[in-house]
């Protein structure tokens, strides 16, 4: 296997603008090769003191996959009780919530992922460190073509899905990532303009380019 970080060569902005969450997935597999190019592009992130504790488990057993949805499934319709959302099947969503509905979903057929990755960390309290790691994964795998979604699971099965996988106690748990190529399209995303969410030197004070994004289109 060789490591070519020239395979990642689409323009950064490209990747940048176009990553979105991808839920629904071909079943074709990815090769190790971008796998390695994936977790390289993972492991070259920043963390606090260079400390590195960010974690990946690599899922691409489909049998292991298959139980592992099962858990996620669970795990997804936990967290819809603990945000007081009275459904308990797919068609009881309120069609304009199309997040959930999507998010929905994916808890049925991430089952069928060809690959997941779990990211964790080497004990606790380390979300800050890992994060920066998740994003370069998602990046890198958009240049690769490859279609990704950071999810969370609910505590309710975390120790089943340790069990299952043979994962220390002593490991935090921070993200899972299925990956595959998009059934569907990358595209654009829906998100506040910066100059909703930034100020310059002040807090309140706008940047130089407010005025000409309030002017843009919504
Ligand atoms: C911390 C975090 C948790 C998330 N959890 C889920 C999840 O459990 N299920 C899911 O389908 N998407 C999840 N997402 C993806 C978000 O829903 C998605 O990034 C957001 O809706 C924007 O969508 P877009 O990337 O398609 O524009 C999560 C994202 C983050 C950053």
């Amino acid at each position: 296997m060789t490591l070519d970080p020239a395979r990642l060569d689409m323009p950064l902005g490209e990747v940048i603008f176009s990553q979105r969450s991808i839920r629904r997935f071909r079943p074709d597999p990815i090769s190790a090769d971008d796998l390695q190019l994936i977790l390289e592009a993972a492991v070259k992130a920043p963390s606090g003191g260079n400390r590195q504790p960010a974690r990946f488990l690599v899922l691409n057993d489909p049998e292991l996959i298959r139980q592992f949805g099962a858990l996620y499934r669970e795990a997804w319709w936990a967290k819809r009780r603990d945000e007081n959302r009275p459904w308990t099947r797919r068609e009881e969503i309120p069609p304009e919530d199309r997040g959930s509905a999507s998010a929905a979903r994916l808890a049925d057929e991430i089952k069928d992922a060809p690959c997941i990755v779990l990211a964790l960390s080497t004990g606790k309290g380390q979300a800050s460190s890992v994060i920066p790691s998740v994003q370069n994964l998602l990046l890198a795998a958009r240049a690769l073509g490859i279609g990704s979604v950071p999810t969370t699971i609910h505590p309710q099965v975390q120790e089943r899905v340790y069990r299952l996988l043979d994962i220390p106690p002593e490991m935090e748990f921070h993200q899972c990532i299925p990956l595959g190529y998009p059934r569907g399209r990358f595209g654009s995303t829906r998100r506040r303009g910066s100059a909703e969410v930034a100020c310059m030197n002040r807090w309140g004070a706008p940047v130089p380019w407010a005025r000409e994004e309030a002017a843009l289109p919504k």
